[in-house]
């Protein structure tokens, strides 16, 4: 087996993945790994933008209130306020790195600012609406300029390699077992510290608005290494998804709600205000996905609408380009038509447990963006707070491993008797991987939705945990093969958000059981889930 050192291994290549391995060029020898090519992942497809204070009008405690609120009262006090305080130094890093945000045209001195739901106050810098798409290529750009960064594409990281005798105190991470896809082999990747950040898990959703990449690797990854897991119940979905037959994952981003779009139900007429009379389309996303969840049972309908064109044609087309240019060619032209949306499964608020440095339980194995829970999200994330969060952690990780690094490097990690994979040729039995893969999918939407109840959640457990067997029993060895690989992972993640969802027995944010249809007050910040060995 070929054998691979680094100084720093890093999974995933979105924006926490390579801004960190931007900030660790300088110390070492960074080694990024991705399973599919380098801007395969959320990042790519975010659009609305990144929440940062930095105008006088604009306080740091106005983006610390609203976070909360969206949050519903499970927001880390201590996270929120390190996220926001530090944002406008990260903005700069990511201006520095080359990501031209938009400029306000009347003075371009400043920034063009936009609004989102739950949002006080305009403060979310863009690129048009395909932000995510300028911050990935401005980063890669930087990253493949460095000499000091290897970027390995197709490859797929399956398992953490652990010293020899690890208890779940003294644990160390060695290195991570990896699949090369194009070679079809397996390759063994060491070094003194390990970071993951391989996104969410959209994926074990049938309808989300994440890339096919979204499947929970991570996460699946720290849990077998015996990290904490939490508050997997909390997934967001996200208002507004196109509907349409032909398109796959598209969103249309909440920023055109913030400009003035109008959702409509079936017979054209508004409904937010029957839902939050108040803060109308712009109340947080678990809301307005509750209401619209409401209008489609209630009318039976397969979607409703948003309402563009009230705003002048040209603006709408110079501020969203990538969602004209991709409505039109499903045949909607959004200046002149509502927009045919849905929910669908957007981002996971939980992840694996880490303190204030994107440290998890294992001292020398970080986790940062959307794989890991820092307490900044609560049971509901504020739009635009995620690459926020993806930034500010990055730099958190670098700080402290840069005054680490000596130490982890100390330690000389006793390997485990390394296994050879035995890897199996399963071209006969594709037929049982995409038929489980679409089983898990099809359960999460209609049990483990956006309105649950215990029943529910205890039917699906039984289902997922019945496949998760299946798995164990017929596919347990390494198979060369990411469909199986990835289903692993899936089915894993699937059975955590459960688990999580059947502890938590209050409605909260993301998380509404019929059954318990209130907030208990005497919560938990965070439902746990950790392996036992
Ligand atoms: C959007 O553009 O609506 C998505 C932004 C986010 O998820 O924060």
């Amino acid at each position: 087996m070929e054998i691979i050192k680094g100084d720093f291994i890093i999974i995933g290549s979105g924006l926490a993945g390579l801004s960190l391995a931007l900030k660790l060029k300088n110390l070492g020898e960074v080694i990024v790994l991705t399973k599919k090519r380098v801007f395969d992942n959320a990042t790519s497809l975010a659009q609305g933008g990144i929440a940062c204070v930095l105008e006088e009008d604009n306080h740091f405690d106005l983006h610390r209130r609203d976070t909360e609120i969206a949050g519903d009262g499970l927001c880390d006090p201590e996270i929120v306020d390190l996220v926001i305080k530090k944002g406008p130094e990260r903005i700069k890093d990511l201006l520095e790195w080359g990501v031209n945000f938009d400029r306000d045209p009347e003075n371009p001195k400043r920034f063009h600012l936009t609004l989102e739901g739950g949002h006080s106050r305009k403060r979310v810098l863009h690129v048009g609406d395909y932000t995510g798409r300028a911050i990935e290529n401005a980063l890669i750009q930087r990253a493949v300029e460095s000499p000091t960064i290897s970027l390995l594409e197709n490859h797929l990281a399956f398992e953490l390699i652990l010293e020899k005798g690890c208890s779940s105190d003294t644990c160390r991470v060695a290195g991570v077992y990896v699949i090369d896809l194009i070679k079809s082999q397996i390759k063994l990747f060491l070094a003194p510290v390990v970071a993951i950040c391989t996104g969410g898990a959209g994926k074990a959703y049938l309808y989300t608005s994440n890339p096919d990449t979204a499947t929970g690797d991570g996460i699946a990854l720290a849990y077998e290494a015996g990290c904490r897991i939490a508050n997997m119940e909390f997934i967001q979905f996200h208002p507004t998804c196109l509907y349409h037959p032909k398109a796959k994952n598209f969103l249309i981003s909440e920023a055109l709600r913030g400009e003035g779009g109008v959702l409509l139900n079936a017979e054209g007429k508004p409904f937010m205000h029957k839902y939050d009379p108040v803060r109308l389309e712009l109340a947080p996303r678990d809301i307005v996905t509750r209401a619209i969840d409401m209008e489609l049972k209630q009318s039976g309908a397969e979607c409703v609408y948003l309402d563009i064109t009230s705003l002048p044609s040209d603006y709408v087309k110079r501020r969203f380009p990538h969602i004209y240019e991709t409505c039109l060619k499903y045949g909607i032209d959004i200046t002149s038509q509502p927009i045919p949306v849905v929910p669908a499964a957007h981002y996971l608020c939980g992840g694996i447990l880490t303190n204030c440095w994107g440290q998890t339980d294992i001292p020398n194995l970080f986790a940062v963006g959307e794989c890991a829970c820092t307490g900044l999200h609560g049971a509901n994330r504020l739009a635009s707070n995620s690459l926020l969060e993806a930034v500010v952690f990055s730099h958190q990780a670098y700080l402290r491993i840069k005054e680490d690094l000596a130490l982890y490097k100390e330690w000389s990690i006793r390997l485990p008797t390394l296994k050879e994979p035995i890897i199996m040729d399963i071209k006969e039995e594709k037929v049982f991987i995409s038929h489980n893969w679409d089983i898990i999918r099809k359960i999460m939407w209609d049990l483990v939705g956006i309105v649950r109840t215990t029943k529910m959640l205890e039917f699906a457990l039984k289902r997922i945990s019945l496949i998760r067997r299946e798995i164990e029993e017929n596919w347990n060895s390494v198979y060369l093969d990411l469909d199986v690989m990835e289903l692993k992972f899936l089915s894993l993640v699937a059975e955590l958000i459960v688990k999580s969802a059947l502890q938590r027995r209050e409605s909260r944010g993301t998380h509404y059981l019929l059954d318990y249809p209130k907030k208990d007050y005497n919560y938990q910040r965070y439902t746990i889930l950790q392996k036992n060995f």
